[in-house]
């Protein structure tokens, strides 16, 4: 189908939930979006491969708590988008159009879908991450009522692997879930219990551990990932002991000056901005964090 067609063709476009088999096609749209608007931008890839994009949007379209939205034009997928039902605060993304359909407002429904969504399900607030380079979903997010909360630096770089002394770092069990949870409270003012859990079961939770408490957790140093500290330095502990920073990289709040100077020290590179967003509830967090793109 060519640009024009589509276009043309806009009141045939049908917005239904996602299946598991739509994980290919999906992928292939997300990967082509996102490739192609890093490169118009001189950035790197999100996705190395539409296999990667296909991956991920199978993970996705299987999780029981995240509801899908495809957008389907002539019959063919053009679109998707995503809400993370996990936690107190929904989490919208990835959203993705066809590089053929985009502008032409296919974003615009597959946002407001998934934001009928959260309303109906009464989430009291809904986030994401914005590639701050990218002037149109910027544009697009603000006249849905999203605000700008926090530019956010994406940092990769060789894993550091080092010990930070008096900050010990261990894997999580299910039974740090409530202490992660109330450290996660005490600095957003509600849990990411959901994701902790997930992260948990997959291993991929770390704690840090003072006097028989724990003052920092991560569910992973990565891209798809978040992370809370009492201190900077209970996150300077869960970075340094990371093996690998997954993805296309660790998400850091560029405020965090500290931090993010002391990162820098060590050596890691800014890939992009990007900018936290917010719709509804939000609270200012109150202590040292690290925001995930998606959840
Ligand atoms: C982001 C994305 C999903 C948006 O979908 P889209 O179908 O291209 O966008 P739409 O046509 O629905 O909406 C674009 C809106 O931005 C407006 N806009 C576009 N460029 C603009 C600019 N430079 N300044 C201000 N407004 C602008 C348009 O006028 C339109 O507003 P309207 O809905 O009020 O008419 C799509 O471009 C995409 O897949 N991009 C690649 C992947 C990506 O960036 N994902 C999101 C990561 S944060």
């Amino acid at each position: 189908m060519t640009q024009c067609a589509m276009r043309r063709d806009l009141g045939s476009l049908v917005l239904r939930p996602g299946t598991a088999g739509d994980a290919e096609a999906c992928g292939g749209v997300c990967y082509e979006a996102f490739r192609t608007l890093a490169e118009r931008h001189g950035f790197p890839p999100d996705f190395p491969s539409a296999t990667h994009a296909a991956a991920l949007m199978s993970n996705l379209l299987a999780h029981p708590r995240l509801y899908s939205v495809v957008a389907e034009l002539g019959g063919r997928i053009v679109g998707s988008n995503f809400l993370d039902e996990r936690s107190t605060i929904a989490g919208l993304g990835p959203i993705s159009v066809h590089p053929d359909a985009q502008n032409s407002s296919v974003g615009r429904r597959l946002m407001l879908a998934a934001l009928d969504r959260a309303k109906e399900r009464r989430f009291p607030g809904v986030r994401l991450l914005q590639a701050g380079y990218h002037n149109r979903s910027l544009s697009l997010y603000t006249k849905l009522g999203f605000n700008v909360r926090e530019p956010v630096v994406t940092l990769q770089g060789p894993a550091l692997k080092e010990d930070i002394p008096g900050y010990p770092v261990r894997t999580a069990r299910e039974d740090d879930l409530e202490s992660c949870n109330r450290l996660c409270v005490s600095v957003h003012g509600h849990d990411r219990s959901g994701e902790v859990l997930d992260g948990i079961r997959q291993g991929s939770t770390r704690v840090v551990e003072r006097a028989g408490r724990i003052t920092g957790y991560t569910t992973g140093i990565a891209f798809f990932a978040h992370s809370i500290g009492e201190t900077n330095e209970d996150l300077q502990a869960l970075i340094a002991a990371a093996p690998e920073f997954a993805g296309p990289g660790f998400l850091l709040p560029a405020r965090n000056g500290e931090l993010y100077r002391w990162s820098l020290a060590h050596g890691l590179k800014v890939v992009q901005v990007m900018n936290l967003m917010t719709l509804g509830l939000y609270n200012e967090p109150t202590g040292a964090y690290l925001p995930s793109v998606l959840y």
